[in-house]
This record gives C-alpha cells, structure tokens and sequence, in this order.
C-alpha cells in the first residue's frame, strides 16, 4: 500500500470512530516549512508542498464533503479549491469573510461545478448573491464569523467532512476552539523565518488545547507528511 491509500485508509477509520455531534469531522490539512511557516509573510503567496505532496492535497479534497479558508488565503493566494490534480469530486469551497473583503474576479468564483459558501458577519455586497450563497451570522468576541456555528450550519447543510486549509488565523482558531479533528502536516525541506502556521494560541488556554493523539510520518518525494488525531479533551469552544 502506498502512502496515498495510507492515508485515505486512516482518515476514513477517523471519520467512522468520530462521535456524530451535529458537525463535520474536520481535517486541518497544510504545509510548512521546518520552521513551521506556511508563507515568507501573511498575504503573500509560497508553494512550499513537492509535486507529490501537492497530489495528496488534492486527493485529501476528493476525500472531504467541503474544504474551508479564510478569507485572508483567497486574497493571498487566490485558490480555485479545486481537485483537479487527483481523480475524484470537487469539495464545497466554503470561506470565512466577516467584511465580504473577497474580489468578484477571486477564481473561486469560476468553479466548475460549486458556487462557493461565504460565511459573514454582513448584510451583503451588491452582486455577491448572484455569485455565491451567503450566511451571515453575528460576530463572535473577536468580531470574526463565529466557528462553532459556521460548522453547526454546514452540518445541517450535508457537509459531514471539511477540509481546512488555512491560512494561519483560521488554523489558530480551530485549534483554540477544539474544532479540528485530525491533522496531515506537510512538511517541506526548508527553512522561511516567515509566517508561522499558528498565531497565539493563548496562554490561559494551554490545558485546554489539543494533543495530537497517535502520530504517524513518513517521506513523500522531497517532503515529509506527519499526520495524527487531535484529541480535544479541553472540549469544543
Ligand atoms: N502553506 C499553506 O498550506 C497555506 C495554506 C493557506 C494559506 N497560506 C498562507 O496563509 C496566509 C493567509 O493567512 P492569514 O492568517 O493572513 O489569513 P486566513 O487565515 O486565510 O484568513 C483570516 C481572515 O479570515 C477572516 N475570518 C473570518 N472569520 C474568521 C475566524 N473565525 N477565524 C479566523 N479568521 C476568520 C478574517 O478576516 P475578516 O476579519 O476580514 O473576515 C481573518 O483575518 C497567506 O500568506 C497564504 O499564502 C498557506
């Protein structure tokens, strides 16, 4: 068996032993360099994944119901949040975007086959409802799009596995809120002093944070792909 079909057979025991508790079972899946930064700095682009570690980011989106970012990474990045480098379905792109910061020309908005979730603290942007379906919810303490019942919403609408991409003050977030369930890190040979994949994670917070439970790693091409359970025993937030 290869490392590919390693994976797809592991997530899929996580998924079958994950308690149903109304939301999706929620990979966070992304890369970093050895110094753990995901780019040199917030909002500039960095392919960082080998072509293989690419591949399996793509496969790891046919194997999730919706994958998620933040609005930040469709700024930075511009993604399609497509599967096109793996054989299998296209995912629901979902975006977290409290001020509806995301441009009309985003490549989001060509997807062949979904028109994307956008999940905001606003009323609405003239022309954006004819281009994507938009849940507006009120602000949480940091007046973000609240995680816990973006997740609660997908789940009622079909999405019972979500891939999270990124960028860091999304992942940060998932990790504070007990959101995430398991976690497939590439890990490229390099080192960026950018940055870093998780912002404050906070202090006060320490035993309440996930542990990664039963951690596996090994070589793909020039990476190294870790992957485990999070174990959210301080609770979701
Ligand atoms: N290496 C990788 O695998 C990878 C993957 C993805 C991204 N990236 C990189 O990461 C960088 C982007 O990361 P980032 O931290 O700047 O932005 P981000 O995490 O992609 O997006 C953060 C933004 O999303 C909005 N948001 C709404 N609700 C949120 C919530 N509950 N939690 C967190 N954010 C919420 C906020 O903007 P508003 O207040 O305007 O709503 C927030 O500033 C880019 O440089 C990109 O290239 C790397």
């Amino acid at each position: 068996m290869n490392l590919n079909q390693q994976i797809e057979q592991w997530l899929s025991a996580c998924r079958e032993n994950f308690p149903i508790r109304q939301r999706p079972f929620v990979t966070l899946a992304y890369a970093q360099s050895w110094d753990g930064s995901i780019a040199h700095q917030a909002g500039e682009s960095l392919a960082l994944s080998g072509d293989e570690a690419h591949q399996l980011t793509h496969q790891l989106r046919t194997l999730h119901d919706g994958i998620l970012v933040g609005v930040g990474t469709i700024l930075a990045d511009n993604p399609r949040l497509t599967a096109r480098a793996w054989t299998g379905p296209n995912p629901q792109p979902v975006v977290l975007d409290s001020r509806l910061r995301v441009p009309m020309t985003a490549q989001l908005f060509k997807h062949p086959d979904h028109e994307p979730w956008i999940f905001t603290t606003h009323p609405g942007k003239p022309g954006l409802a004819e281009r994507a379906r938009l849940f507006s919810l009120p602000p949480d303490e940091q007046g973000y799009v609240p995680l816990v019942s973006t997740l609660e919403i997908l789940w009622e609408q079909g999405i019972s596995s979500l891939m999270v991409e990124g960028g860091s003050r999304v992942i940060t977030n998932f990790l504070k809120t007990g959101s995430a369930n398991a976690l497939i890190l590439t890990i490229a040979p390099r080192f960026i002093g950018g940055y870093n994949a998780t912002g404050d994670l906070g202090s006060h917070l320490l035993d309440k944070l996930p542990k990664l439970n039963a951690l596996h790693s090994a070589p793909l091409g020039e990476d190294q792909i870790v992957w485990g359970t999070l174990d959210n025993a301080g609770g979701q937030r």
